[in-house]
């Protein structure tokens, strides 16, 4: 399986699909891959002639050392799921030095009302991370089609507006949430938590169902609040946010109208790991 640690490498391959006309598809990760990572993998894989994995916990979109440090990494593992679904994937996993070169310098885009928000208001500067990190391997790897998961739906607008700001010429494919059977979303954050923390964490999902069959008919501050409430009684449970937001612009709503579509955003600490979650609402 072609595994690729330096941009050298990698550029002469790029070069290559270029001057043969190939389709590519590139599905950017963080590794400690699951089946949420597999399904943006499977259907790259479908739909284009040469697939890039890039697998790389990216330094300057974590805004706590500590959660930088957490992050779980097995790039043998990644490796082998990967080599599951085809022996002709690329993987690319390069060092911190091989991409930022010295001291990891974030850009800093104007995003609007996108980053202000939710993980943005939370997070401060990790939307600029995302983005400089995307920005450079777009440059680099230059795929026609390039795979998100609806999971992180903020960064898939961010990405979006991204390649607007940056006029980079990429198809962005976001892809449905990948549930473990209790509704709980899959994500490389959940091996940090014990089995029995896990089991309980898909009260989260639950929770944003609930607030769907409600949000039409109930007073949305007070649902939030009931949520909040319900969610912040289960021990090592904190709720960070939970909010609706128009899907468009991620402008908070206060008042649901018929005539714009929304959003419910959830971001909870269970024992100071961050799980967060979405639901589209109508
Ligand atoms: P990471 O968290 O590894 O996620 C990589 C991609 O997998 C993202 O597009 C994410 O939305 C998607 N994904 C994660 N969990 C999923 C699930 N349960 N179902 C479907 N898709 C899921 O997101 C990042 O990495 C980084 O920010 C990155 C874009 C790689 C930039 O560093």
């Amino acid at each position: 399986m072609p595994l690729y640690f330096t941009k050298k490498n990698v550029e002469d391959k790029v070069t290559n699909f270029i001057n043969s006309k190939k389709r590519v598809g590139l599905v950017p990760t963080m590794g400690s891959l699951h089946d949420g990572h597999l399904s943006l993998i499977k259907k790259a894989n479908i739909n284009n002639d040469e697939v890039w994995v890039s697998i790389f916990v990216n330094p300057t979109q974590f805004n706590n050392p500590e959660d930088l440090n957490k992050y779980p990494r097995n790039l043998k593992n990644d490796i082998k799921l990967i080599k599951k679904i085809s022996k002709n994937i690329h993987i690319y996993s390069p060092s911190e030095k091989e991409i930022y070169a010295g001291t990891p310098k974030i850009n800093v885009y104007n995003f609007k009302s996108l980053d202000k928000q939710l993980e943005g208001k939370f997070r401060k500067n990790h939307f600029n991370g995302v983005a400089t990190i995307v920005s450079k391997l777009l440059s680099l790897l230059k795929p026609n089609n390039f795979y998100l998961g609806e999971k992180d739906f903020q960064q898939t607008l961010i990405i979006k507006k991204l390649i607007v700001i940056e006029k980079i010429n990429v198809k962005i494919i976001v892809c449905p949430t990948v549930r473990e059977k209790n509704g709980l979303a899959l994500s490389s954050r959940n091996k940090l938590l014990n089995k029995s923390l896990r089991d309980k964490s898909s009260i989260i999902f639950k929770n944003l169902c609930y607030l769907k069959e409600n949000f039409k008919s109930s007073n949305l501050f007070n649902l939030k609040s009931e949520i909040i409430e319900k969610i912040n009684s289960h021990k090592n449970f904190k709720v960070e946010y939970l909010d609706v937001a128009d899907t468009k612009n991620l402008k908070i709503c206060k008042k649901y109208t018929t005539k714009n579509s929304y959003r419910a955003f959830i971001c909870v600490k269970v024992n100071e790991v961050r799980l967060i979650d979405n639901i589209l609402l109508n």
